[in-house]
C-alpha cells in the first residue's frame, strides 16, 4: 500500500512539473488576449458614414499575442460555410495591409477557420483587409476596413 502511494505521488509530481513547464513556456511567449474584430466597408471606419461590411458576420473570435519585439501576432477566426444572399462561401486567401496572411485550418476539414498575421499596432487598429472568397466555384474579391479593438 505504501509502495502504491509512493508511486502515485510520483505520478502526481511528474504531472505537476509538466504542467508547470507548459505555463512557463506560455508566459515567455507573451499572454494571449481575446479581442473583438469588426469588418467595415472600406474607407468608412472612423468617418460619419461608418458601416459594417456584409462580410462582418464571417469574422469570428480574435486572439492577440504580444511578441518579444513589440509586434503582435493576431489570429482572426473565420466562420466556415458563411452564407450571404443564399450562397455559401469559404475564405481562400486574405491580404492584410499588403501582406499575405497565413491561413489556418485548425479543425483539419479542408476549410480555413482563421487567418494570422504579425503587425505592430495600438488598439483599436484599422487594417486594410482584402479577401478572396470562394463561393461555389466562383472566387469573389472584396476589400474592407478590419478593425481590431
Ligand atoms: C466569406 C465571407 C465574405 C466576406 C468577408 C465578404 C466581404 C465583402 C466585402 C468587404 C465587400 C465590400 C462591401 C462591403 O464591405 O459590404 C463585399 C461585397 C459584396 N459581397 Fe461579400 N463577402 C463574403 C461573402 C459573400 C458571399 C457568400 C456573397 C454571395 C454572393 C457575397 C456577395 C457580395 C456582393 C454582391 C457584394 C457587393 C454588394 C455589397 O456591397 O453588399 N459576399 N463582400
Amino acid at each position: 500500500m505504501k509502495k502504491l502511494f509512493k508511486k502515485l505521488t510520483g505520478v502526481v509530481l511528474a504531472a505537476t512539473m509538466i504542467m508547470a513547464m507548459g505555463v512557463t513556456a506560455f508566459a515567455a511567449d507573451g499572454d494571449v488576449t481575446t479581442h473583438r474584430a469588426v469588418l467595415y466597408k472600406e474607407g468608412t471606419y472612423g468617418t460619419d458614414s461608418q458601416v459594417e461590411s456584409m462580410g462582418n458576420d464571417a469574422i469570428g473570435e480574435t486572439h492577440v499575442q504580444e511578441n518579444s519585439d513589440g509586434t503582435f501576432t493576431v489570429t482572426v477566426g473565420l466562420v466556415e460555410d458563411f452564407k450571404a444572399y443564399g450562397i455559401t462561401s469559404n475564405m481562400k486567401s486574405i491580404i492584410v495591409n499588403g501582406v499575405l496572411a497565413t491561413m489556418l485550418d485548425q479543425n483539419n476539414n479542408g476549410k480555413y477557420d482563421a487567418f494570422q498575421f504579425k503587425e505592430s499596432m495600438a488598439f483599436p487598429q484599422k487594417l486594410t483587409a482584402s479577401f478572396t472568397i470562394k463561393a461555389s466555384l466562383m472566387p469573389i474579391k472584396a476589400t474592407g476596413d478590419l478593425v481590431i479593438y
